[in-house]
Formats: C-alpha cells, structure tokens, sequence
C-alpha cells in the first residue's frame, strides 16, 4: 500500500435506508473544546454534541496542572508569549499565541461565571508554576483535578440550556462530505446502530491520540478519531511529527499510567536517579522546570545510563501537609500502591500526553473544509509549536472553543437554511480472504511498535522498521469493514500512526518533542517551518 491510499467511508452507508437525525449544529467531542463551543451557540440553534464514551470520559477531565494565564500583578501578557514561543522551538505562530494568551484571562473569568471552583489563597485564585514558566501564572482546582472540576461545572451548565442535547456513548466514524462540503457525520450509537446525522455546520473537537503509545497519561477514548476522520474527509494536518511526551507518569507495574503533574516539581520536587543523584541540575540551568521536552529526554539518557527502567520524582524535603493538600489525587493513587509521596520517591517515566499536530485551523477554528470548524487538541493551530508550554491546552480549547462555535453559528445561520439530506451512498468491498481479526492483538502490537520505534528518541532506521509494520497491517486492516467501536479505533490509529511515522521521517532535524538521534541538531534554514500531511488517494 503507497501512495496513502485509504477508503474515503470506514463503513457502507445509503441515505435511502438509513437512520437520519437533524440539528443546526452537531458538535463532535464532550471536553473543554467541545462544551466551551456549545455554550457560545446562540439558544435559536439546536446544538448536538457527541462523545463517544460516557459523557464524562474525555481527557480533558483528567487535566491535573491546570490552567495557564496571566493574573497576577507581577507578569505580564508578553512574558507568557514569550515563554510559549521558547518552549514551542520556533515553530510557534505568532498571532495564536497573542490571541490565546490575551484571551485567556477573561476565558478564565467566564469558567468562574460558569461555576468552577479554583483553588483560592487568602481569597485570591491560587497560581502555581510549571515547566517552562517564567511566573506563577497557573489557576488549579481541587488541588491536582483541575480538569474534573472543569468539566463537571461545564457538563452541568450544557446541561441546563434547553438547546443543547448531549449525547454520550455515541462514536463519529466519518463526516459526510458532499463537494468538499462538510454536511454532517456518520455516527454509530450504543442500541442503535448506525445514523446520519446532518448539520448546517459540524465542530470537531474529539480530542488527541496518546493510544498510539503503550505508556500513555491518556484515557482510552484517546484514539485519534476526528483527526483520521478528518483526513480521510480531505481537511488538512499538519505537525504530525510532534508527539509530546509528559516526564513523569507514575510507573508501578500494575498501576495505570496516572500522570504525576507538571505541578510537583512546580512546587519544589526533585528528580533523582536509582542512585538519588539530582541529575537535572547538569541537564539544565532550569533544572527540573525546563519544559517538557528537555525534561523528558533527560530522563531518557539518564534511564539508559542508569540501566535503570525508571527515575524517581522526589517530595521528601517538602512541607508534607503543603503536599497532601496541593496533591490531594496524586496522594491517593500512589498510595494504593504502598507510597507516601510526603516520605516515598514516586518511580516515574515518560509517557505519550498530548498530541500538538492535527487538522489545520486558522484563528477562527476554520478547516479548508467549507462547514467544518475544529478546535482543541484534534486541531494544530499553531499554539504549541514544536513543544507545547505546560496548562496551554485548556486555554486553547476554551479560546478556540468559543471562536470556532462563533464562526460556525454564524455559517448556520447564514449559509445554508434550507438543508436536507442528500442522496449519498458507499460501499465497502471487504476482501473475501478476510479473516477473523484479533482486533486487541494488533492494537496492542501498534503500540508497542511506536512506544519502541516513534518515541522520544528516534532515528531512520528504527521508524522505517516501524513504517514496514504499519504499512503490512494497514493493507490488510484498512480494506475492511467493520462493525465494532474497537475496530474503528483500531482503523484510526493505523491512519494515524501512518501519518506520524512519515511525517517523523521527513523532518530530518531535531525540534521540540521530535528529536532525531541521526540528526541530533535544530536546522532552522530548512525545516523552520510546518509539515503538511499528504492527501489520501483511494483504495
Ligand atoms: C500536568 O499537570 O503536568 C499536565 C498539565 C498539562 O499537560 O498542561
């Protein structure tokens, strides 16, 4: 298979025998992108938002850190561009950092409007500081569950407007394209089956794609969905290279992968090796707050030197009820596993987190697609650059949430009043060799394929081993139909990983979260610049 030739549908659908369903504007995901955006649709608009889980599973309900923003009488608007920028490795854009940051302020004020419940100090909002950061500019909530208090005051304010239906255990499989027009979605809904759903204009905000990776903070639903989805509709990608990695996620062998936040060494925590050598301290004069990238491979070459499977995030010298209360979470689940984080080192290593490529946006939360707007992290906006700068992604979920959600009632209103379905049909012709497929065996065997050869460190050799695996699977997995949200996913990650893997291997530098052991420098005169993914040709 060359060329990324894929079928244009995942599934064979007929507009004159299938279930239809009807709304202004469907949104496609339940986390802060997608909520924030159906709060700002006017009440004149029918708003239906999917999830492809329980309406609560997103990953933005796992955010622990928190939400970046300048709020304090010390910063300033140009000291958080200017942080964002060093961590993005150039390839930050400069009218989406200067929007995101000055909005942020306000976006926060509008969730406090909304009922969230920030951490306060003395009757002021709490900040705290990560990697990256020159100030302490990070609101939080409930200590380290920022994203759950988010997202319950969100759901429960979508909740309450008449206009919006919330829909959960229900998986987008494809968007419904008419002349490059987006028109709506094929869905498949738990009890149901299959229906068409048609909109007068569609916002993406399905979230990212950690379960690429064996190690990930990510939950399960994070499949990369709306980004396949999208390419296969023909929106463009880009940055599919930047996979960042977070440098600590609790590594106990029969725990889940929970994420330690960014927070802890915020607050003062040490990264120590097997030995308890501090070994930040010669990575980087910001020791443990240099950003994420730096951080993670760090504990990368110190892991393989060590011969060690593991570091070792350390709290022992902190005030243990300062601790206990900033940390309340982290607290629990490690002590399900016999670790008192006020005395115990926390084993930790990287692991994927957050997904900076993804279907292109302008400053609108505009796709090249005519009715299609995305926003969050399925998007690549330009935020995060090569890097993205810690508690950025909420923020850009709320500030392109609103703006795309703006956009999008506009062309609803405007564009297309007199929608219908439209004769529409796809046939898939699944191989008659096709053999019972152990759907979890292969998914399994993707991760680890990218956990080991598109990681932290990579080189040609490896992710061309990589891109031989993926491309034998693909032409085998890709042809098919079939009838399971596991199958679908399966599908999404293979188209994804197709991308990364090329992507990865075009970019023949070293920039941010991508970094090549065979070309271990930043070459700024050819490759400051972002990597479009190549069309789909078909099958
Ligand atoms: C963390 O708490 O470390 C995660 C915050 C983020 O990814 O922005």
């Amino acid at each position: 298979m060359s060329n990324f030739q894929a079928n244009r549908y995942l599934v064979s659908f007929n507009t004159r025998t299938d279930l239809h369903q009807f709304t202004d504007v469907l949104i496609i995901g339940a986390g802060i992108a997608g909520i924030r955006a159906a709060l700002e649709i006017p009440p004149e608009l029918s708003v239906l938002v999917l999830n492809k889980d329980k309406l609560a599973e997103s990953n933005s309900s796992y955010a622990q850190g928190g939400i970046a923003g300048v709020l304090s009488a010390e910063d300033r608007f140009e000291n958080h561009i200017e942080d964002t920028h060093i961590a993005g490795a150039g390839l930050c854009d400069f009218d989406t950092v200067e929007m995101v940051v000055r909005e942020a302020p306000s976006q926060i004020s509008d969730l406090i409007r909304f009922g969230v419940k920030f951490d306060l100090e003395n009757g002021e909002l709490a900040l705290t500081r990560e990697g990256g950061h020159s100030h302490r500019r990070i609101v939080h909530a409930l200590g380290d569950s920022t994203g759950h208090e988010v997202m319950r005051a969100l759901l429960q304010k979508a909740k309450q407007s008449p206009n919006i239906v919330l829909q959960g255990e229900t998986i987008t499989i494809d968007f419904l394209t008419h002349e490059e027009n987006c028109l709506g979605a094929i869905a498949w809904r738990k009890g149901v089956g299959r229906i068409l759903i048609w909109a007068k204009a569609i916002i993406l905000a399905s979230g990212g794609c950690g379960m690429i990776y064996r190690e990930t903070t990510n939950p399960p639903v994070a499949t990369g969905d709306g980004m396949a989805a999208a390419w296969r509709a023909g929106a463009i990608l880009q940055d599919m290279e930047f996979m960042q990695f977070h440098p600590t996620v609790l590594y106990v062998a029969g725990s889940s992968r929970s994420l330690i936040s960014e927070a802890v060494r915020g607050e003062g925590g040490y990264l120590r090796d097997v030995n308890g050598v501090r070994f930040m301290l010669d990575a980087d004069p910001r020791a443990e707050l240099a950003p994420r990238d730096i951080v993670s491979r760090a504990i990368f070459k110190t892991m393989e030197r060590t011969q060690h499977p593991n570091v070792y995030l350390d709290l022992s010298h902190l005030d243990p009820k300062l601790v206990l209360q900033r940390f309340p979470g982290i607290a629990k689940a490690c002590s399900a596993f016999g670790i008192d984080i006020t005395k115990d080192r926390i084993p930790v290593r990287p692991g994927a987190h957050y997904m900076i490529g993804g279907v292109h946006v302008d400053l609108r939360g505009h796709t090249n697609l005519p009715g299609l707007f995305a926003a969050g992290e399925v998007t690549s906006s330009g935020l995060h650059g090569a890097n993205r700068l810690a508690s950025n992604s909420l923020i850009e979920g709320l500030v392109y949430g609103t703006n795309c959600a703006r956009e999008a009632s506009n062309y609803a209103l405007s564009n297309r009043q007199d929608f219908h379905a439209i004769p529409l049909k796809n046939q898939i012709h699944t191989p008659a060799e096709s053999e019972i497929l152990d759907v979890a065996d292969l998914t399994n065997s993707l991760r680890s394929l990218m956990t080991r050869n598109m990681g932290i460190v990579r080189d040609r050799k490896r992710m061309l081993e990589a891109q031989r695996d993926v491309e034998f699977w693909s032409k085998y997995v890709l042809a098919r139909e079939f009838q399971s949200r596991a199958g679908w996913e399966l599908q999404n990650l293979l188209t994804v990983a197709r991308l990364m893997i090329h992507a990865a291997l075009t970019r023949e530098e070293s920039r941010g979260t991508h970094y090549r052991a065979d070309f271990p420098e930043t070459n700024d005169r050819n490759w400051k610049t972002h990597l479009r993914s190549p069309p789909r040709t078909d099958l």
